[in-house]
């Protein structure tokens, strides 16, 4: 049977329509999924939408709408942007379906039955016209955020998680896992907070009422993170089909941006191992998307929406930026002007030039024929490296290191060509000589478009077609097929076909 994996991404809040942030997370958890069914692996692939808390909440009723209405609506605005960028997912989740329900509340009654929950008191700031809690380090000069009003401190009967139990069994698993936080620098910070101490938290709230109730006190909802991190287990068939949950569960990996780490790496593991269940294999955390040197927010208005990119780079060329431009961990800047710089550079002159040189010369010289590459052609070698070097990149979520490694493959039959001339040989009608250049560049090419493939899969799929080959690149498995000369068998003419990367001048900026 196939290997399973297991990858998700955060479920985004339903107050904020999808941004280039959110997707930076979703397409690099999408290249990943895609890489994996390379490889054979049976993929599970959740994404989805977080719709309880308080946020939520006041967000539907300042429109005048019922919370699961609102929730319901935004939520088709992530569907909508996941499809218009190609993304793969299996599952897309929202927090008020009826399995997730019974996922969480199975989860808390496992959770109460070892002992890990317990009735105690909050107290903190309470904005009465907010009628919510606020912790001291929200509070504007000691008043309410939204109303600037005075807060009065309250107390509420509330449910604890017991976090503080588990300091000792985090750091072991730590220790014995040190991949299960990546990259190393997360881990170190991860580690540090647990030793600082940890404290129990509040998993309740009665002053809420738009969530999932507590089983066995239902004047209680669920805390929205609680609630929100079982979302992982709802999807791998937790309280619904325990033999689907046996398959799947722990999730191979957690892709997250680094605000939500602590959650994720601290408050999750612990929540599980306190259900019984296993941890999570891996958290990944990667940095933030600036926009001009800051964090994207609704308030500041500086919100880039990816069908924006899209319009001028299409789907490839935004996935391909996002992917290749910044190495996936610390924070990056995003700029028009780079994106610019780099679709042209990369994709343009690079790939795109690669493939209309090849398939015009070869559809022009050899008469629409394919010809045979060379068992031990001048770029083989550099096709082999290539191939391990993306294995390893993508084993890595070095997303940056494959798209590097596959641009390097390109570079090198661009300078082939150059140093051939082939349509030198042509005009001197050294046919031998053409078809073995073009043999050769066209074998590179459908290396390229194979290796590539789960970063910028609308071209796979095209310039398989226009090589003549049979399906698509996902009919393939690597490594095999990623051999010089692995190839299936040619079944139709090769194709020229219009460019595959206009050139975008930096002055068409939206
Ligand atoms: O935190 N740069 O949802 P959220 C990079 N519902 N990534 C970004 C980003 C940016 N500027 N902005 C957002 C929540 N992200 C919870 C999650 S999971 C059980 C519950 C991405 O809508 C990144 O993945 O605030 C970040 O962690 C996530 O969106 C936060 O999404
Ligand atoms: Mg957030």
């Amino acid at each position: 049977m196939a290997r399973t994996f297991y990858v998700t991404t955060p479920i985004y809040y339903v107050n904020d329509v999808p941004h280039i942030g959110h997707a930076y997370t979703t397409v690099a958890a999408d290249a990943l999924a895609r890489w994996r069914r390379l490889c054979g692996d049976d993929v599970c692939f959740a994404t989805g939408c977080d719709a309880h808390g308080l946020k939520i909440q006041r967000a539907a009723a300042e429109r005048g709408v019922d919370p699961a209405t609102w929730a319901d609506r935004t939520a088709q605005a992530f569907r909508d942007a996941w499809a218009l960028l190609g993304i793969t997912n299996t599952d897309f989740i929202i927090t008020t379906e009826e399995r997730h329900h019974r996922a969480v509340q199975q989860f808390l009654e496992a959770v109460r039955a070892n002992g890990y929950i317990e009735l105690g008191t909050y107290r903190g700031p309470y904005c009465v016209a907010c009628e919510a809690y606020y912790t001291p380090d929200e509070l504007l000069e000691g008043t309410c955020p939204i109303h600037r009003r005075p807060v009065e401190e309250v107390a509420e009967e509330n449910y604890f998680f017991r976090l503080s139990r588990f300091t000792d069994r985090l750091l072991e698993h730590y220790d014995a896992h040190p991949e299960a936080v990546a990259p190393p620098g997360r881990r170190n910070e991860v580690l540090g907070f647990i030793r600082s101490g940890l404290q129990d938290f509040s998993i309740s709230r009665t002053s809420i009422t738009w969530g999932i109730p507590i089983p066995w006190d239902p004047a209680h909802v669920t805390y929205v993170w609680f609630d929100a991190l079982v979302n992982y287990c709802t999807v791998a068939g937790y309280g619904t089909d325990p033999d689907r949950f046996a398959r799947w569960w722990p999730a191979d990996v957690h892709l997250i941006g680094k605000d939500i780490l602590r959650f994720h790496a601290v408050y999750w593991p612990a929540m599980l191992m306190a259900a019984d269940l296993a941890p999570p294999r891996q958290v990944f955390a990667h940095g933030f998307l600036l926009v001009g040197g800051e964090k994207m927010s609704k308030t500041r208005l500086n919100q880039i929406a990816p069908a924006d990119l899209v319009a001028t780079f299409g789907v490839d060329g935004y996935r391909w930026h996002f992917l290749a431009d910044q190495r996936f961990g610390p924070d990056g800047d995003f700029s028009y002007e780079a994106m610019v710089a780099r679709y042209n550079s990369d994709l343009a002159n690079g790939l795109g030039n690669l493939a209309a040189r090849v398939l015009n010369m070869a559809t022009s010289y050899l008469a629409g024929g394919a010809p045979e590459h060379r068992e031990d052609g001048p770029l083989a070698e550099r096709a082999a490296v290539t191939g391990e070097a993306v294995a390893a990149a993508f084993e890595a979520l070095d997303f940056a290191g494959a798209c590097f490694a596959v641009q390097e493959l390109v570079r090198a039959a661009n300078a082939y060509i150059e140093d051939r001339r082939p349509w030198e040989r042509h005009r001197d009608g050294d046919a031998t000589g053409v078809a073995a250049i073009l043999g050769d560049c066209l074998e590179a090419l459908r290396i390229v478009a194979l290796l590539s493939s789960p970063v910028i899969p609308g071209t796979g799929v095209e310039l398989w077609r226009r090589l003549g080959l049979p399906g698509t690149p996902d009919d393939q498995r690597v490594p095999a097929a990623a051999v010089w000369g692995a190839g299936p068998p040619v079944v139709a003419p090769l194709r020229k076909g219009p460019s595959l990367f206009p050139r975008v001048e930096a002055s068409t900026a939206p």
